[in-house]
């Protein structure tokens, strides 16, 4: 088998996250300090990600996800929200066919409910197309919040104890595991958040759980390949104990 392309040699290749996860935050900031509109400082964000995405493929990262719109972003003007799904419709017709031609599969975390028609089937086109695909999941997180996906297992499950199909003593953590939005996703190794705001805001509660957190400076649209193996060689740095003593 080929080797794989060592995007900075301080990266241990054997002990790489098996999934990294991002709240990408500061665009607002970067348009400002640029004299810019607040949407152009999204527009510079979806550049980062295509970054990100690359950066991840090329070191064999298995799965990424991407805080995209949050439950609460909906607070936000009606042009910022309209100008942000406009975007991620925008940047999935530039970049779908590059994704899927890297064997790129593109997940979804959230609501359906509530999203834009528009972004809505540009999504659910991007999810059909690349569904075989298996060097790297990318995860968007849109219409997300850590609290709603919680609540929603929930309900499910007791829609299933309620007609019988399961019984309330069997509900265990596996159980709940097993009705998030992406249950087949290996827990969060890595949560980085830009901008150095430290907050987790709502971001995959469960999933975190024994993340290692990483709040670099650095405004989300600057966050480019080398920033994200930056972020790799310190979490590698770290010892993880999952509450043992190792
Ligand atoms: C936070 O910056 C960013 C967002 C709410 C949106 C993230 C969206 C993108 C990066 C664009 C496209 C995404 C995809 C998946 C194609 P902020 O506006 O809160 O920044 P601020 O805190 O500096 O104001």
């Amino acid at each position: 088998m080929k080797e794989r392309r060592t995007l900075d040699p301080r990266i241990d290749m054997q002990r790489l996250p098996r999934h990294i996860a991002i709240v990408m935050d500061g665009n607002g900031r970067w348009a400002e300090r640029h004299h810019k509109r607040r949407v152009e400082g999204h527009e510079a964000g979806a550049r980062g990600v295509r970054a990100v995405i690359e950066a991840c493929r090329e070191l064999g990262v298995p799965v990424l996800s991407l805080y995209a719109f949050s439950t609460e972003n909906w607070r936000r003007s009606k042009t910022e929200v309209n100008a942000l799904f406009r975007l991620m419709s925008k940047y999935i017709h530039r970049e779908i066919d590059e994704i899927h031609e890297n064997n790129i599969r593109v997940r979804f975390m959230g609501r359906w409910e509530g999203l834009p028609r528009k972004a809505a089937d540009d999504l659910r086109y991007c999810l059909e197309l690349t569904r075989n695909n298996t060097a790297l999941d990318v995860c968007v997180a849109l219409n997300y919040g850590g609290r709603a996906e919680l609540a929603d297992a929930a309900r499910r499950i007791a829609e299933k104890a309620a007609a019988g199909e399961i019984r309330p003593d069997e509900v265990d953590e596996t159980m709940l595991a097993a009705h998030l939005y992406v249950p087949d996703h290996p827990e969060v190794d890595l949560l980085i958040r830009t901008s150095g705001e430290m907050r987790i805001s709502n971001f995959m509660l469960w999933q975190a759980s024994y993340a290692e957190f990483l709040f670099p400076e650095t405004l989300w649209p600057d966050f480019d390949k080398q920033c994200l193996c930056d972020a790799i060689v310190e979490y590698q740095r770290r010892a993880r104990r999952f509450g043992g003593r190792t």
